[in-house]
């Protein structure tokens, strides 16, 4: 049978009543699918799912929370804490100057405590709910199987249970799972090939920010990304991160603004740098957001194309955030590690378009660094051009055939030459106004 011939109906998805969370999910959540939700410790795994039952459960949905980790009146505490607008609301967006009445709906999601599995399936069949959490599937325990509650057997023994259930009822679950430090979904890595979706909750505790990513997903794409803020009602999304991380950044020495697309969006975020003269034989390379092998890379590129003054000698230690907890995952950003470094080495700030008056708007940066030290073209020039000229930015460092509003550059030289220019230099001068043509500034500076 051909398969233009299979009967495949649109697939009914149920909104969880956050935005950000359906787009990452690809619309919402599948009946009879099963997504893992893995995240450390405290980063807000069981204040999203209980918001999500909470909206469903508002919406006039069947719900079930199963939770092993946490006692009902944990649940319960936490609950009376969260401030939902629900599914109903027109934006899904969380009003904080106008909270909704007290009746909240998360206290009316049922609840079990209970960490023996056959408990836990029979009440799901009982009950039959349309989307049930289980909080968390490394504390459901298999009485006919040996082993501790989290090891591989047992969580596989959960997962495929209740995965049966879940088609046989057409019902959605998210299984939650924790990650160990080492950023392993630990017992749940062996279940990413047996679920429908797989989503990874991320950011750092002592900061607001949480961004939750799709690792795998059958029913959607798996670039999307959702952006929270974690405060005193509950999980907020933030629907304008760019317009935040502009106005935090500090234009200081080290820092830069990349322009980056997570998934279909173009998001700005800060990438800070430090420098420092190192005490240590092998010196520290610190990176929180970017990958590490990246800043290895993009240092070397810089000691090799970067002109003389970034062969590090003496050894100094390098630190690169991305602020906010994000985590930035392109090779887009090369050229903002770049630059962040270079500006925090000679202590300088990048040159942003100086703006009549008032303090300058700061300068973004987007590319791909090559080994021979060009810079590459990177997708979607355009539309990371339209985020940053609709925040003000009117200087964006970026590779050729970006685009006329650009600063073009071919190499990593040039873009060096247009963000730290120096200030006696007439073709520092040059690229400060405009349009830089990379083979003249290169030239230049050789
Ligand atoms: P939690 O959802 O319990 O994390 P996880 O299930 O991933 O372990 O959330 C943990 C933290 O979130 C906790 O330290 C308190 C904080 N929190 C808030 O700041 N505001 C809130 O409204 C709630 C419910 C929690
Ligand atoms: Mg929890």
């Amino acid at each position: 049978m051909p398969l233009s011939e299979v009967g495949a109906a649109p697939v009914a998805r149920l909104s969880t009543g956050i935005g950000e969370l359906d787009r990452v999910l690809g619309g919402g959540l599948v009946p009879g699918a099963l997504v893992l939700l893995g995240g450390s410790p405290g980063i807000g795994k069981s204040t999203l799912t209980n918001m999500v039952l909470g909206n469903l459960q508002q919406a006039g949905r069947k719900t079930l929370y199963v939770s092993g980790e946490e006692s009902a009146e944990q649940i319960r505490l936490r609950a009376e804490r969260l401030v939902l607008t629900g599914p109903s609301s027109a934006t899904n967006v969380l009003r904080l100057e106008n909270p909704p009445a007290p009746a909240q709906s998360a206290l009316q999601v049922p609840v079990l405590a209970e960490t023996d599995l056959d408990t836990v399936l029979d009440t799901l069949a009982a009950h039959a709910p349309a989307v049930c959490v289980i909080d968390s599937v490394q504390t459901l325990r298999a009485a006919d199987m040996s082993g501790a509650p989290g090891s591989v057997g047992q969580v596989r023994e959960v997962a495929t249970r209740i995965m049966e259930l879940a088609k046989a009822q057409g019902m959605a679950v998210i299984l939650v799972g924790h990650v160990t430090k080492e950023g392993a979904l630990a017992g749940p890595r062996v279940l990413e090939h047996l679920v429908d979706c797989v989503l990874q909750f991320e950011g750092e505790r002592e900061r607001p920010y949480r961004e939750l990513r799709a690792l795998k997903n059958r029913f959607g794409s798996t670039n999307e990304a959702g952006l929270f803020e974690m405060r005193g009602g509950g999980l907020v999304e933030v629907l304008d991160a760019s317009a935040r991380f502009v106005a935090e950044a500090t234009r200081a020495p080290g820092s830069v603004v990349l322009a980056a697309m997570e998934g279909s969006r173009p998001l700005l975020v800060e990438v800070q740098a430090l420098v420092a003269p190192s005490e240590l034989e092998q010196p520290r390379r610190v990176v929180s957001g970017i990958d590490r092998n990246r800043l290895a890379l993009v240092l070397a590129i810089l000691a090799r194309h970067g002109g003389e003054e970034f062969r590090p000698r003496p050894p100094a230690d390098v630190f690169v955030n991305v602020v906010g907890g994000v985590r930035v995952d392109e090779p887009g950003c090369d050229l903002a590690i770049a630059l962040a470094v270079a500006s925090a080495s000679r202590g300088v700030p990048i040159a942003g378009a100086a703006a009549g008056g008032g303090a300058p708007a700061p300068a973004a940066c987007f590319g791909e660094l090559g080994l021979t030290g060009e810079l590459r073209w990177v997708g979607h020039p355009e539309r990371r051009l339209q985020e940053a000229a609709r925040h003000g930015i009117e200087r964006v460092i970026a590779p050729a055939e970006s685009g006329r509003e650009a600063c073009e550059v071919a190499s990593l030289r040039a873009a060096l030459a247009a963000a730290l220019p120096t200030a006696s230099s007439p073709e520092g001068e040059g690229a400060r106004k405009g349009r830089v043509r990379a083979v003249s500034q290169a030239a230049a500076l050789a």
